[in-house]
């Protein structure tokens, strides 16, 4: 007994920790056939208790998906039950169409949609009721578990999955994907998908038909009745209610009367609806009377698919549209209730100050775009608009707060911005390439001119060049006529010096030519041999300063006296040595060269 009670409780605080860690209550479900399945699951992972499993929860997050794969069980398929759609589309939904006025949308919820099946299911009898043009339907698509709602949202079907699924329906409302099967677009677009709690979102109101089928037969009798309150109250007058084969005695309740027991049809029966929703102050004659006006309703619920709220004029949340009750997981218990005193006025933003400006300006605002996710949703960009609604020229009735969905606009919007700046980027690379390629041209063409300046320099070098070339030329051929000449000359002068050489050698004496400073220009080989030293020795040397035989100094009185008197020879003797060392008598004649070369010509000899 111990152990069935602890396991209880911890049963009891597994419930309770998925219920705060997920947001997911599973205390109205049957605790039996809930207990049953989480056990399997455990059973599968080895684990032997609901608090082991709870920690195990704690460190593989991955694992909540598994779980509730196996609580929520999502199996379902198209027209399922054969017999009772059948019925459906033969007497019910002709029935619905009929009563709708021409222009009126038929509203339809299918709660707990699993992954859409049922939905598309709904729409394809009311297209083929109404004719493939006029898709004057909504089906709402609502399920607790998002990630079988995402299967629905995209729409694809398996070959498996499709075996209910008629050849003719196939090839009027679905398109070849490949093996699969995905729903033609205008279809598509009449199924909403979005999440919803059955247990404690409120509901989808104006509803022409709801089906909940093998859903409700999962929670406990107590739940059950709590939500067919709500189907009761989300129902118009002449509504169906359609349930699962399994849930006969479900709408056996005052609410609802049998339409057909077999395939679970049921109408609402027209008993006033004790909702558990609180209803507006009797002292807030504007909140009840908009309560009562169509028109506010349609404002509120037919404006757009995206969240909207009503407020009276002192503040008190008056209407609030299912998706909008879903979104921001409000409670049933806001109508009525001053928005200020719900999360909803300050987060995810603050609505209390622009109201305010709307209420006394009586005009409409746009507040700035701000970032939200909804609990188990992608997070989405919104923009929120507060609307005056007013009564008359003078009076507001209501003011009515929007939540649009930008999502798709903002992520376009961001792409076209990084577009943009890579083309301003783009263009910016552009014009810096083309700024460059008009200076390199500039600085070509600049280049250039040097260039032409330069070879018109080089042209005129040239020609002065070819001028001097010119000039070089004749210089040269003058310079080899001269070279020639000089040639001639220099061949005539040694012919002349071997002549004067032959005549000097045949002189017996020695001879010895010295200019006017007596500097030796010529010195005869018969003068090596008379004092030893050589013609090429002394040529240039000054004979007075000659170390010889002969003493020189003995001699310079005479060969100035000599140079000076006039006379053109004289002779004289001196005491000298030969080169041998043998004393002699030297006799000297001197002779005088022309005075156009003036110099001395010494003829020497020993005197006999
Ligand atoms: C067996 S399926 C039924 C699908 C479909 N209606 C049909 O009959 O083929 C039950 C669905 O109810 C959903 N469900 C369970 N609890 C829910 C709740 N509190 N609110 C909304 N849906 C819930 C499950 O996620 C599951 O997809």
């Amino acid at each position: 007994m111990k152990v069935d009670t602890d396991q209880n409780a911890e049963f009891d605080a597994l419930l309770d920790y998925l219920k705060q860690v997920r947001a997911f209550d599973f205390s109205g479900y049957k605790s039996e056939s809930l207990r049953r399945r989480i056990t399997k699951r455990m059973h599968a992972l080895s684990i032997e208790s609901f608090a082991a499993y709870m920690d195990y929860l704690d460190v593989e997050p991955d694992e909540f998906r598994s779980l509730f794969d196996t609580i929520l069980i999502n199996v379902t398929s198209f027209f399922r039950d054969e017999l009772a759609w059948q019925y459906l589309k033969d007497v019910i939904i002709p029935n619905i169409c009929k009563q709708k006025g021409a222009k009126e949308t038929i509203r339809v919820w299918s709660a707990g949609c699993a992954s859409g099946e049922e939905a598309y299911s709904l729409a394809i009898l009311f297209a083929e009721e109404l004719g493939e043009v006029d898709y004057r339907f909504k089906i709402y698509a609502t399920d607790i578990d998002e990630s079988a709602l995402e299967e629905g949202r995209s729409a694809v079907y398996s070959e498996a999955e499709m075996k209910d699924v008629s050849p003719e329906r196939r090839e009027q409302y679905f398109e070849r994907c490949g093996k699969d099967f995905v729903i033609r677009p205008a279809m598509r677009r009449t199924v909403i998908f979005g999440r919803h709690d059955l247990m404690h979102d409120a509901p989808i109101s104006r509803l022409d038909l709801l089906s909940c089928r093998n859903t409700l037969m999962y929670m406990n009798s107590e739940t059950q009745a709590r939500i067919l309150e709500r189907f009761h109250f989300a129902l118009t007058r002449h509504g169906f209610l359609f349930l699962g084969k399994a849930e006969l005695a479900l709408a056996r309740s005052e609410l609802f009367t049998s339409v057909d027991t077999k395939f679970r049809v049921f109408r609402k029966s027209p008993i006033y609806h004790q909702m558990t929703m609180r209803q507006p102050e009797p002292d807030l004659p504007d909140a009840t009377m908009m309560k009562r006006t169509s028109e506010t309703r349609s404002l509120c619920f037919d404006a757009s698919d995206n969240p909207q709220l009503l407020i009276d004029l002192r503040g008190n949340i008056i209407d609030v549209n299912a998706i909008c009750y879903s979104f921001f997981r409000l409670s049933d218990q806001v109508l009525g209730r001053p928005l200020n005193s719900v999360r909803l006025s300050y987060s995810p933003i603050d609505l209390r100050a622009p109201i305010e400006k709307v209420l006394s300006s009586k005009k409409p605002i746009e507040l700035k775009p701000l970032s939200y996710k909804a609990f188990g949703a992608e997070e989405k960009i919104l923009s929120v608009s507060i609307t005056p609604l007013p009564r008359d020229s003078q009076n507001l009735l209501a003011v009515l707060i929007t939540f649009n969905d930008i999502t798709a606009a903002h992520t376009l919007n961001l792409q076209l911005e990084k577009i943009n700046r890579e083309l301003n980027l783009a263009n910016e690379a552009y014009h810096a390439a083309q700024e460059a390629l008009e200076t390199t041209n500039e600085e070509l063409q600049s280049t250039n001119e040097e260039l032409e300046t330069t070879n018109e320099e080089l042209q005129s070098s040239n020609e002065e060049l070819e001028t001097i070339n010119e000039e070089l030329e004749s210089t040269n051929q003058e310079l080899d006529a001269v070279n020639q000449e000089l040639q001639e000359l220099s061949k005539r002068t040694r012919a002349v010096s071997v002549f004067l050489n032959s005549i000097i050698t045949s002189i017996k004496p020695a001879v010895v030519v010295l200019d006017k400073n007596f500097n030796v220009l010529l010195w005869s080989e018969k003068s090596t041999d008379l004092w030893g030293l050589r013609s090429d020795e002394l040529i240039g040397r000054c004979f007075l300063d000659l170390d010889i035989g002969l003493p020189v100094s003995e001699l310079e009185e005479f060969l100035r006296e000599f140079l000076k008197n006039g006379l053109s020879m004289q002779e004289t003797s001196v005491q000298a040595v030969n080169r041998r060392g043998k004393p002699l008598n030297c006799h000297i004649v001197v002779t005088k060269l022309p005075d156009d070369n003036p110099g001395l010509v010494l003829l020497m000899e020993p005197a006999s």
